[in-house]
């Protein structure tokens, strides 16, 4: 399968990508165990990487899986170039996730961002969530800021609707929107969110592609996807990352693992070809 423009960066990215969240927040596995999955993933050929400053356990710990993550690509070696995408503007009071957007927090984020990633310049820098207590555009603004100032290579959005996109595209370009989107979570077909991104050129990274962290084994039992999976080879989780991928040419699906067979399978899944009688199928779950 071809690889994936990450919107008009000029970097171009193989079409599956790894998400680091389950590798840091509750629940997590021993460092050790995280470093394997990411060097296995990077093996097998993934080389762009998803991760945020408060995947962690709570605020203390804020910048664990970008470390993480900068130890596995250290370790790894591979000679061939990592594109890491972090995020900026939540906190984790407590454990509990909320949306921090001013300025003075996010350009703080990006600085501790930097140094957990042991960079001087993150590639791909989103914008996590819209926080309603602070102008969007002043979120954007600071964004841009750090871009102008060279912190960061290019800008992206998370969790946002086709009108945040516009309004963001005035003040900066944006080569990337990550939002919630499987097989059972439409909304960013339904909204046209996926569509715009095709039309302007942007990446779309469709998190929780799988089902996600907590729901994902719905997507192991479903029988329509068990039936495609068995005659055509593969396992239901490939299925869906396909089923993604045949949606758009901007999707480049980001699936989480902290196990070593999950990353090995969606690493896989482009090594298989969805009909298109059964992507029909899929479409009318
Ligand atoms: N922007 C946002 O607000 C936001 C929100 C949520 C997530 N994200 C990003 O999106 C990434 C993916 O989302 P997610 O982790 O919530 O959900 P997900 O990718 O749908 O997957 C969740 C779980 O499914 C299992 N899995 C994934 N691929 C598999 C495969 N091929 N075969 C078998 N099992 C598989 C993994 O289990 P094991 O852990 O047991 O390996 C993984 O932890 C995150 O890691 C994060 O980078 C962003």
């Amino acid at each position: 399968m071809n690889r994936r423009q990450l919107g008009h960066s000029g970097i171009s990215v193989n079409p599956i990508g790894l998400g680091g969240m389950p590798m840091s927040i509750q629940g997590r596995p021993e460092t050790v165990q995280s470093i394997r999955v990411i060097c296995l993933a990077l093996d097998k050929g993934i080389d762009f990487i998803d991760t945020a400053d408060v995947y962690c356990l709570d605020n203390d710990d804020i910048g664990h899986n970008e470390r993480l993550i900068a130890q596995a690509i250290k370790e790894w070696g591979g000679g061939t170039p990592v594109t890491v995408a972090t995020k900026g503007g939540m906190n984790r009071p407590n454990g509990a996730w909320t949306t921090k957007g001013d300025p003075r927090h996010l350009k703080k984020a990006c600085e501790a961002s930097l140094k957990a990633l042991d960079t001087d310049c993150i590639d791909l820098y989103q914008l996590h969530d819209p926080d309603e207590h602070v102008p969007f555009a002043d979120s954007v603004g600071a964004l841009s800021e750090l871009k102008q100032r060279g912190k960061v290579r290019h800008i992206g959005l998370s969790n946002v609707s086709v009108s945040q996109i516009k309004e963001a595209q005035g003040i900066v370009e944006i080569v990337s929107v990550q939002n919630k989107c499987n097989l059972y979570d439409r909304e960013a077909f339904k909204e046209g969110v996926v569509g715009y991104c095709e039309k302007e050129g942007i990446a779309f990274l469709p998190y929780s592609p799988v089902g996600g962290f907590r729901k994902h084994k719905r997507t192991g039992r479903d029988p329509l996807i068990q039936e495609i999976a068995g005659r055509s080879n593969m396992n239901p989780y490939q299925v869906a990352l396909l089923w993604l991928l045949a949606a758009s040419p901007v999707m480049i699906p980001i699936p989480g693992a902290s196990r070593l067979e999950s990353a090995r399978s969606s690493a896989d899944a482009i090594k298989h070809v969805l009909s298109a009688k059964d992507i029909q199928r899929i479409n009318f779950i």
